[in-house]
């Protein structure tokens, strides 16, 4: 994949502006996540060709925190909450329904680019627990069979 000049000319000056600190390489990876919308190959190797690191440094980093994403993020979003009152009503059987549905493990988007599949904190919904977000759009009191004909509503 090959991305605009005007994002590496954005990241060059980011990298510029920051590549002499102490610690740059987390600002300068969430900035460039903010450029590209996520952390691909060609941006990590370009990052670490100009801070003079191994990419295995970056890659390292980007898949230790939670807030780096190594692929673009779906159409919808789904986040699964798996606070405790989601948890003790069955968030965990509703994550491994969707991860079979959607054909992926949590973390990761559908090859189509439709959907990321999430799970998180506490949604602040608890009273609908189980509770589940499509983008903006919240699901509560959910029992996994209501999953695939959520999941067919997005697809169409
Ligand atoms: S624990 Fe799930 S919404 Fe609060």
């Amino acid at each position: 994949m090959s991305f605009d000049n005007e994002k590496f000319v954005a990241l060059q000056a980011v990298i510029d502006g920051l590549k002499h600190e102490q610690g740059a390489l987390m600002p300068i990876m969430q900035k460039a996540q903010d450029i590209f919308g996520y952390l691909p190959e060609e941006v990590q190797n370009y990052i670490a060709k100009e801070l003079d690191i191994p990419v295995s440094d970056i890659y390292g980093v980007a898949t230790f925190y939670a807030q780096f994403n190594l692929e673009p993020k779906g159409k919808y979003i789904i986040s699964v909450c798996m606070g405790t009152a989601c948890y003790v009503k069955g968030s965990q059987q509703v994550l491994d329904k969707l991860a079979e549905v959607l054909e992926i493990e949590p973390g990761r988007t559908t090859k189509d680019g439709l959907f990321t599949l999430n799970a998180t904190r506490c949604l602040g919904a608890c009273g609908l627990a189980p509770v589940i977000m499509v983008n903006d759009d919240v699901y509560g009191r959910l029992t996994p069979d209501q999953i695939p004909a959520i999941i067919d509503k997005y697809r169409e």
